[in-house]
């Protein structure tokens, strides 16, 4: 059944996953459309984003935030579109970006909303390369990686929202860029559409190797994304005074346990130590409080001017998330994966 008028199709957590999630975790459901009261107002999901943090959501494990609760309907950034407003600021028939979440229709009193307009061009950009994850590209690698011209930066899943984000900005900054991800296709691509200058197939069992090859000058800045056997590759490659951004480590999000193998922690501060390395975590949500204005202005500018491309991988219906979110966990997705959840 597709969007309606008279239901809330939501996408709930039916259960918390153990290691990687299933298609038992989730439960599609009806509900009834909520009524906005005084100061709220009704929001239709158009386009709903599919990221990689929501899998921590769906464990109770004690995080930076809250997880989702059981029977309640996922979380999720979402382009919607104003049904009814009882709030100043918003009329019916502004498109806006929000936390709607895994469903067709969400109440918001204004908070963490941000008001695109009647018309906006490109909607569903605001859940990408304009929002959440071109943000966390610039911010983490321009404020924590300072990269310098002719300096070498390695970034891991390279296709994704993040990862060609990185890499092109690097490319603007005058770095030498190395991407890594997940097979021959996706490699091609960073090379001849988003002008890296090498990327490496992680899957390769040369890769180690392939790496220490595509990197003769060592590595100035590693933008963390995945962790585990890339970072293990990375680390004797890092240069003295090097930068990383630990971003995110998506490798270990499905994980139950530590892995296996010596303890290697010695190893690693060892590195840090003796090389001056700076390792610096971050969360956007909070981390760059008024830096987004400046990114806004200089990736409109970049888009505009041809030096940043974007794709996107469109899923056609809610239903279809699940599916959509645990394949992203695999590296199934080619590029940022958006869900149309209605017209
Ligand atoms: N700190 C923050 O505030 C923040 C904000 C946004 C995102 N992040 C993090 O940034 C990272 C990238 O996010 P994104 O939205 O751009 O995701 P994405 O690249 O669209 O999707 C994740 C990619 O990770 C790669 N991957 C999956 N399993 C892997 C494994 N075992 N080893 C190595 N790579 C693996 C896959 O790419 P390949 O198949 O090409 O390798 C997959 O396509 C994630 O770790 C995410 O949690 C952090």
């Amino acid at each position: 059944m597709p969007q309606n008028t008279e239901v809330n199709r939501q996408i709930v957590l039916a259960e918390r996953p153990v290691g990687a999630p299933t298609s038992q975790n989730f439960r599609l459901e009806d509900a009834a459309i909520p009524t906005p009261g005084e100061g709220e107002m009704l929001l239709r999901t158009v386009y709903l984003s599919l990221d990689p943090y929501m899998r921590g959501r769906m464990s109770d494990a004690k995080s930076y935030a809250d997880p989702v609760e059981i029977g309640a309907p996922m979380v999720g950034g979402t382009v919607s579109v104003v049904v009814k407003s009882n709030l100043k600021g918003f009329a019916e028939g502004d498109w806006v970006v929000s936390l709607g979440g895994w469903q067709d229709y969400s109440i918001s009193n204004g908070e963490m909303v941000f008001n695109l307009g009647k018309e906006p061009a490109m909607p569903s950009w605001a859940l990408g390369i304009m929002g959440m994850p071109g943000f966390t590209a610039y911010a983490g690698l321009l404020e924590i990686g300072e990269p310098k011209p002719g300096e070498t930066i390695a970034v891991a899943a390279a296709t994704g929202p993040v990862g060609a984000t990185v890499g092109q900005i690097g490319k603007i900054k005058g770095c030498r860029v190395v991407g890594i991800a997940g097979g021959a296709e996706k490699c091609k691509h960073a090379v001849e559409n988003l002008g890296f200058d090498v990327c490496l197939d992680r899957n390769s069992p040369t890769f180690a190797q392939d790496l220490k090859d595509a990197c003769p000058d060592g590595i100035d800045v590693y933008f963390e994304n995945v962790g585990g056997a890339v970072f293990d590759a990375v680390l004797p490659l890092l240069n003295p005074h090097a930068r990383i951004p630990l971003c995110g480590l998506i490798s270990q999000y499905n994980a139950t346990s530590l892995p296996d193998g010596p303890d290697r922690i010695g190893m690693l501060m060892g590195t840090l130590l003796v090389k001056k390395i700076r390792m610096q975590g971050f969360i956007i949500f909070d981390s760059f409080p008024n830096l987004y204005p400046k990114f806004a202005a200089d990736m409109q500018q970049w888009i505009a001017q041809g030096k940043v491309k974007y794709r996107e991988q469109m899923v056609d219906g809610l239903e279809n998330a699940p599916e959509a979110f645990m394949g992203l966990l695999e590296g199934k997705n080619f590029g940022k994966v958006v869900v149309k959840v209605g017209d």
